[in-house]
């Protein structure tokens, strides 16, 4: 049993010059001093000694045991500091490097609001804000939708638990009374901002999209004045004609009420999903601003009338560079967001 630990200790030198790394001494260690290990199996055969021998050899084991240990311990600290060197010689840093610089821009809707406001404010208009919490009253009930009016089905809503009295703003619509309660009239005024609506997402559907509201309230506005506005606003967005169609629609704070609808550029009128195969996308609702409307903000309708328009802004945009999903705007994809 003496020759059996010997021999045992002599391959244990060898074996351990050839371990490089730490994956290889962990089986190496177990090979030798693990439970089912050569050393554990010499130990158990201590019982078919004598006592006397059992004695001797058991003692010389366990020194040997401890030895071994020692010796795995510190072939361990060499290899893990060889690797801690081996990582900082890999790593080299140069800390006179410059940084790499990520230098953002301005998102493309914020590009076009940007134009627009700029386009507005040449021909006189206010840049309005409004809150994106909004009371059910701008919301809806200034606007002539009162409660369990149908029309309140057209925008699906997104309420606040626990407070029925207020609402993600379903369209920038509320800012026309705020704006008239505060300034009175003649007023002119847009008011670029963000909406929400509780709906199915889909290639030109949103839950989080932006409009521009427009109005503009004086003596004797008519619906000249209001597609003379509108069609500096497409010259001044697409930069060459786009072929529009105004129909009939239904919003109960204007009247009359239109639909201008410009013909898809994505598919040239072809059909597509964007335009949901009509060749027409719905971009901008308009029309006259409704007498109850006024008196909500405390204009008097027989000494005034306006205009009002609701542009679709990520729809422009889309129309514009000839985007044909909707969801791109608020997927945060650089790949997307880089081409503007
Ligand atoms: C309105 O929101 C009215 N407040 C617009 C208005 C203002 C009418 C003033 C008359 C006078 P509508 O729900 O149709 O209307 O939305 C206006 C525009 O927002 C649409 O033409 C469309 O371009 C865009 N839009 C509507 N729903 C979505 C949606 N889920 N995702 C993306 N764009 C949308």
């Amino acid at each position: 049993m003496a020759d059996s630990l010997e021999k045992l200790y002599l391959n244990f030198q060898k074996e351990l010059n050839q371990i490089k790394d730490l994956n290889s001494l962990q089986a190496f260690e177990v090979k030798y001093l693990g439970r089912k290990g050569e050393l554990t199996k010499i130990l158990r055969g201590l019982s078919e000694l004598s006592i006397k021998e059992r004695k001797t050899i058991g003692e010389k084991a366990n020194e040997l045991k401890a030895e071994m240990g020692g010796i795995v311990a510190n072939k361990r600290s060499e290899l893990e500091n060889k690797n801690y060197k081996d990582l900082a010689t890999a790593e080299k840093i140069d800390i006179t490097v410059p940084a790499k610089r990520l230098v953002g821009h301005i998102h493309p809707i914020s590009q076009i609001r940007m134009e627009l406001e700029d386009l507005f404010k040449s021909m006189g208009f206010l840049v309005l804000d409004g809150p994106d919490l909004e009371s059910d009253y701008y919301n809806f009930e200034a606007l002539n939708i009162p409660e369990h009016h149908p029309a309140r089905d057209m925008q699906d809503t997104f309420y606040i638990e626990g407070d029925r009295e207020l609402v993600l703003r379903t369209h920038t619509s509320p800012v026309q009374v705020r704006a008239m309660q505060k300034y009175g009239a003649p007023l002119k005024a847009i008011v670029p901002g963000r909406v929400f609506r509780n709906e199915a997402t889909d290639a030109s559907h949103e839950h989080t999209f932006y409009q521009i509201e427009g109005l503009m309230i004086d003596k004797e506005i008519s619906i000249a004045n209001l597609v003379a506005v509108m069609k500096e606003l497409l010259a001044g967005i697409f930069k060459h004609e786009v072929e529009v169609r105004l129909r009939p629609g239904y919003f109960p704070f204007v009247e009359p009420g239109f639909e201008l609808d410009i013909k898809c550029l994505i598919c040239r009128g072809k059909g597509c999903s964007v335009c949901k195969h009509t060749g027409w996308v719905e971009l901008l609702p308009c029309g006259l601003v409704h007498p109850n409307v006024l008196k909500h903000g405390n204009i008097d309708p027989e000494k005034w009338s306006g205009f009002a328009f609701g542009l679709g802004l990520n729809r422009l945009v889309m129309m514009r560079y000839g985007i044909d999903d909707i969801r791109y705007f608020n997927s945060g994809d650089l790949r997307f967001l880089q081409q503007f």
